[in-house]
Order: structure tokens, then C-alpha cells, then sequence
């Protein structure tokens, strides 16, 4: 067979937590030659990720909050020897800085599990969305993935999709709904770069 490798792209996944996404992403596209995830970067010295990207032999980077921020032009650097082209965040819990996101203009993507504009902004990550979502009796909510702009949160949509909430729903109950969309629709999301 041939295979254009000129075409394939080399993907990022930034984490800071569990990983389920990042893992769900070496696994869907493990044998796709269009996209090579050639990184796992992390902020937290013990998050979960960093045992899947190491089972699944990806190379990790671990950068504290306070490293990224003061070295910035370092890091972008490194992503650049390395040939990064789109990076995907998937759960990382530190904002981007402004400098990065100029250097990578529609190149970093977020998934986020609230229909945004709501439930979004500073505090509003992982069970903490889910938590407000059923305070506020929603009726429904789904997971939003988007381009990253200098605002939180912010950035154009490339894909939403919804599940609905039932009155009976915990937030552990919403969350796996949220996790099964996005095990779905962010492979799908990425593949609309390929
Ligand atoms: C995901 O639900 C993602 O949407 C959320 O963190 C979780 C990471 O789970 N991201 C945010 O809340 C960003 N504001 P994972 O580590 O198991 O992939």
C-alpha cells in the first residue's frame, strides 16, 4: 500500500487529568496514517494520562503551570522542532497563553463538556460543569468542541453535540452521558482536519 506520509499530520494531546479522551484518541487513530499523536503534554506530575500515553509508548512531556507561562517561546519552540500541527486539549486545566495561541492560529482545539456559551469560563471544568448543569434543572446538555482564542472558553465551534438530562440524573449519571459523546464526536471533530 501506499501511504502519503508528506499528508499525515502530527497531533499534541494536552491533559491534566484521568486521560480517558487522550486514550480514546491513541486507540481510534492508532492505525490511521493521515494523523500521528506524537505527544502527551501535562501539567501534573501524577495524572492518570501519563500511564496511558506511556502504554500506548507515546512520548510525554510534563510542564508545570509556572514553566509554561515564564517559558513560553521555549515550549513553542519544542512543539515546532517536533512538527507539531494541531494540538488538542483534553482536559488541561491551564490557559493557554497568548503567545502560544498566536504561534498555533487555529491549531488548538478544546473539548468541553457543557454546551457552551453555558457552563463555561474560569472554574467551570470537568465535575464542577456537570454539578451546575443539575442544580439548574437543565433539561439538556452535551459537550462543545472549539477552536482556542485568547477569551476562555470562547473560541468558534466546530462541533456541539447534546444528550439529555433526566430529572433523575446524578451528576456522576450526566458526566458518563458526557463521556460517551465525547469518546464519540472528538475523534470526529479531528477528523474533519485530516
Ligand atoms: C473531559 O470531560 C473534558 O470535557 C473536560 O475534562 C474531562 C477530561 O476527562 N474538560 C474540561 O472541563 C475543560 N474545561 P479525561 O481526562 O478522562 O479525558
Amino acid at each position: 500500500m501506499f501511504v502519503n506520509f508528506a499528508l499525515m499530520i502530527n497531533a499534541a494531546i494536552f491533559a491534566s487529568g484521568e486521560g480517558t479522551n487522550a486514550e480514546n484518541l491513541f486507540n481510534y487513530f492508532a492505525n490511521d496514517p493521515r494523523i500521528k499523536i506524537k505527544l502527551v503534554v501535562t501539567n501534573k506530575d501524577n495524572a492518570g494520562v501519563i500511564a496511558r500515553a506511556e502504554n500506548h509508548k507515546k512520548n510525554v512531556q510534563i510542564i508545570s503551570k509556572a514553566a509554561l507561562e515564564n517559558y513560553t517561546d521555549k515550549f513553542i519552540e519544542f512543539l515546532k522542532v517536533e512538527k507539531i500541527d494541531l494540538i488538542i486539549l483534553a482536559g488541561f486545566l491551564v490557559k493557554i497563553p497568548e503567545a502560544f495561541i498566536k504561534a498555533f492560529p487555529n491549531k488548538i482545539i478544546n473539548i468541553h463538556p457543557s454546551l457552551l456559551p453555558n457552563y463555561g469560563g474560569k472554574g467551570m471544568y470537568g465535575m464542577n460543569v456537570h454539578r451546575a448543569v443539575i442544580e439548574n434543572k437543565e433539561i439538556e446538555s452535551g459537550i462543545t468542541i472549539h477552536f482556542v482564542n485568547e477569551e476562555y472558553d470562547k473560541g468558534e465551534v466546530i462541533l456541539q453535540a447534546k444528550c439529555i438530562v433526566e430529572s433523575t440524573d446524578t451528576p456522576e449519571l450526566l458526566a458518563k452521558k458526557i463521556q460517551s459523546l465525547e469518546y464519540e464526536y472528538l475523534p470526529k471533530a479531528i477528523e474533519k482536519f485530516l
